[in-house]
């Protein structure tokens, strides 16, 4: 069996939970393709946890709550019932921890929108076995890396690597009002702005025409691209990418191809991209 294929999800505004979408029928064909294939869980990282000084956190809470989220429907979330993979998660730490990262447990966790949207729009009919690592408050974009070379190698045990967080992703350029009004998210008055659309599109370009380790050079290079700052008034939302670069940016990876498969604007400057690097159908090249 060839390595499975890693995810970049942009999950926008909360939302993009109860919406339909050209976004949200995209995860949920990720996530039929990944049953089909049988995988053994989730490995995720979000947007929305950090931990501070040099720490990071893998979820071992064995009941997770969800923390609420604004302008969605309850029926949308409320039901779902949450998978942690405990084993995996101490996997996770002790590969981690080998690495030389300062990684621990964390037994209360409740988990955030930035994972359970993704989930819930891949896996309605129930939620795989699903392991939460946290980001580090640092946001340094090569220890992020770093996380997700680290745990590349679940990939070739048929573990599913996902990234959740934003291409353009800044909550002090949106546009809210059509959203606060009205409960329009995708309302689009105006064409995005400049620096959204520029953004936009070097990600695109980094992701789609590189691959291995030129792949994580981008990717990090990205986050000193003149309009990364407007793109990301914050660093949260851009860890996951790096975590995927490192998942999916080994040599071993060179040659493994990616899409933008799906994008949502959403608030007319916030950029909803989905990437899939490598597919089931072709084992990405073997080690
Ligand atoms: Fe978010």
């Amino acid at each position: 069996m060839g390595l499975t294929p890693v995810h970049f999800f942009s999950h926008g505004s909360t939302m993009m939970l109860g919406e339909k979408s050209e976004s949200a029928d995209y995860w949920k064909q990720c996530g039929d393709e990944a049953l089909a294939r049988n995988i053994k869980g989730v490995v995720i990282m979000g947007a929305h946890w950090d931990c501070l000084g040099d720490k990071i956190e893998v979820a071992t809470n064995p009941n997770p709550d969800k923390s609420p989220v604004a302008y969605v429907h309850p029926d949308k979330y409320i039901n779902y019932k949450l998978n942690p993979d405990l084993a995996t998660a101490e996997r996770c730490i002790s590969l981690l921890s080998n690495e030389g990262f300062n990684v621990s447990a964390n037994p209360t966790f409740d988990w955030i929108h930035d994972v359970y949207l993704i989930l819930i729009h891949m896996f309605p009919a129930g939620c795989p076995p699903t392991t939460i690592v946290s980001m580090n408050a640092r946001y340094d974009p090569h220890y992020h890396m770093k996380v997700g070379s680290t745990l590349r190698s679940l990939r070739r045990e048929n573990y599913l690597i996902i990234g959740t967080g934003g291409a353009v992703h800044n909550l002090y350029r949106n546009r809210w009002a059509p959203m606060m009004r009205f409960r329009d998210n995708f309302a689009m008055e105006t064409p995005p702005e400049e620096w959204a659309l520029e953004f936009r599109q070097a990600i695109e370009d980094v992701i789609t025409k590189t691959s291995g380790p030129q792949l994580r050079r981008a990717m990090t290079r990205l986050m000193k691209h003149p309009r990364f700052r407007d793109a990301h008034a914050t660093d949260d939302h851009f860890m996951a990418a790096m975590f995927v670069a490192g998942a999916v940016g080994d040599f071993d990876d060179v040659g493994t191809a990616a899409v933008m498969a799906a994008e949502s604007w959403e608030l007319t400057n916030m950029c909803n991209s989905q990437f899939t690097f490598g597919s089931w159908d072709r084992g990405v090249a073997a080690a």
